[in-house]
């Protein structure tokens, strides 16, 4: 049998990195599921189809191929926004979960990361993480990320941001973010991404 690790948390609190640093040290394949709902919204942004007919997002949703998904082309902000808007229709999810959940029998292990997978797409996981740090802590890091990169950001708008997303992840009525009963949390407000993979790591060496 597969050995599933669920990671699932809001935007920005060190989640991506620390699923690529789990699949790495273990040697499982990683599916960042923030991406199909990405690729999903950028479809639908690059053909002119509107964001809100749950039809024509569901067709684009079964068109998205795991293995073409690249954050590169994913990442701009506009894309993030749309997709969290798409991610509200159950008829989208419904498409993206089922190609999650084949994603998630590869062996011998996976790694999924996003908002719904300890309490929707992989029930069954057998190590369950939810990370999450304040939305200051949050917002900071993301500013800090656009600084370091060169470019310019404002760090008011980007802490309004944050709470936005929050509000539309928790708040939607199809799975909702929110921690499943046996997930361990991680709060890593004031932890590094080192110490939060330590934290991490001896819960899945016990489980191993
Ligand atoms: O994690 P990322 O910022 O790439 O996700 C973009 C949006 O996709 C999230 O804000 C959320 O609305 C949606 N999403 C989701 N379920 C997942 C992963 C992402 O609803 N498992």
């Amino acid at each position: 049998m597969t050995f599933v690790i669920a990671i699932d948390g809001p935007a920005a609190a060190g989640k991506g990195t620390l699923s690529r640093r789990i699949a790495e040290e273990y040697g499982f394949h990683h599916l960042d599921t923030g991406l199909t709902y990405r690729a999903t919204a950028k479809a639908l942004l690059d053909a002119g189809l509107p964001l809100d007919d749950e039809g024509v997002a569901e067709k684009m949703a079964r068109e998205v191929e795991l293995a073409d998904l690249d954050r590169s082309v994913l990442s701009a902000h506009a894309i993030g926004e749309a997709a969290s808007k798409i991610a509200v229709m159950p008829a989208v999810r419904r498409a993206l979960v089922e190609a999650q959940r084949a994603f998630s029998r590869k062996g011998p292990g996976t790694v999924l990361d996003g908002r719904d997978i300890g309490t929707v797409v992989c029930p069954d996981a057998v190590v369950k993480l939810y990370v999450t740090a304040s939305p200051e802590v949050r917002a900071k890091r993301r500013y800090e990320e656009i600084i370091a990169g060169g470019g310019t950001a404002d760090y008011a708008a980007i802490f309004e941001e944050v709470k936005k997303r929050d509000e539309r992840d928790m708040g939607r009525a199809d799975s909702p973010l929110r921690p499943a009963a046996d997930a361990h949390l991680l709060d890593t407000s004031e932890m590094s991404i080192e110490a939060a993979f330590q934290a991490a790591k001896t819960l899945i060496d016990a489980a191993l």
